[in-house]
């Protein structure tokens, strides 16, 4: 089936441009590519383009996720199936390498032809700074209708928890997108950077430790995906995490059979982590 390649590029509007900006710049270790009064671009060690973007504006929070497709071709095909599905009209802009639509809570996406989506590059440890951006997880009030959208453009229900969340998957990482309930709240809750194995994340904890920026959750090991996480808030208050050894699944098993994490599970395998903070549940919003 053709689909979606994985994460392209996240856009974020942000009120202070400059402080976001040295954030990035100088603590959470990407390099940026170009800056202007308006829009700063930032890039992942280990890919070939841009893969986070902010734009100043009095709009905080997510302006776009783009996802890449690898072809015109699969652009075409995802593009049928999104109309076939009388998605039609949220097709908002269309030109031969991107499209935008908005998904059923009215996040912008853009799918984006991008041939050379992914690590393209080796990325030494311990490296100062991600290897690329791994997933994305959306608030959502109705995570089966956003599900389905999803599935159009070609992801695949990795897992489900009864925490209220659905990782889907669209390559080998266990998940590229997430969603998690809200009564209400739609957009960005968190994303996440990949940073390689458990030296990667350790290193980057000591890294912004010493620079003054706190882990709010973690270390720990996640359930759905198996991976070693962190969370640490940006200057605007973005919720963001660095994470190694996610659970790789081969790429003929879309569509396997989800699991499903009972109530037991409480986000830490190991029982180290201890509840998600107010700054990763939202409840301080
Ligand atoms: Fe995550």
């Amino acid at each position: 089936m053709n689909r979606v390649a994985g994460i392209h590029r996240i856009a974020l509007q942000v009120g202070n441009l400059d402080q976001v900006s040295r954030f990035y710049r100088d603590l959470w270790g990407m390099e940026l590519v170009r800056a202007d009064a308006q829009e700063h671009q930032f890039r992942s060690h280990g890919v070939a383009e841009p893969d986070l973007v902010f734009h100043a504006g009095p709009k905080a929070g997510l302006e776009y996720l783009a996802l890449a497709v690898r072809s015109a071709a699969d652009l075409d095909a995802i593009l049928a199936r999104v109309e076939k599905a009388g998605h039609k009209g949220l097709i908002a802009e269309r030109s031969d390498r991107e499209a935008t639509l908005r998904d059923p809570d009215g996040n912008l996406v853009k799918l984006v032809v991008a041939p050379k989506a992914g690590l393209v590059r080796e990325v030494a440890e311990p490296a100062q700074g991600p290897r690329k951006i791994g997933h994305i997880v959306l608030w959502t009030p109705q995570r089966e209708v956003m599900e389905k959208f999803y599935a159009l453009l070609g992801l695949g229900v990795s897992d489900r928890t009864a925490r209220g969340m659905s990782f889907m998957r669209c390559n080998t990482d266990h998940h590229s997108v997430a969603f998690v309930d809200s009564k209400g709240k739609t957009g960005l809750q968190h994303i996440a950077f990949d940073v390689g194995t458990l030296d990667g994340v350790m290193h980057q904890k000591a890294r912004l430790e010493a620079g003054g920026v706190p882990c709010v959750w973690g270390l720990g090991r996640h359930g759905p995906g198996n991976n070693l996480f962190t969370y640490y808030l940006d200057p605007a208050k973005t919720c963001i995490e660095f994470y190694g050894e996610l659970e790789q699944i081969p790429d003929g098993e879309i569509p396997p059979e989800p699991r499903y994490w009972g109530p037991e599970h409480k986000g830490d395998q190991w029982g180290l982590a201890g509840p998600p903070p107010a700054a990763f549940t939202g409840e301080a919003h």
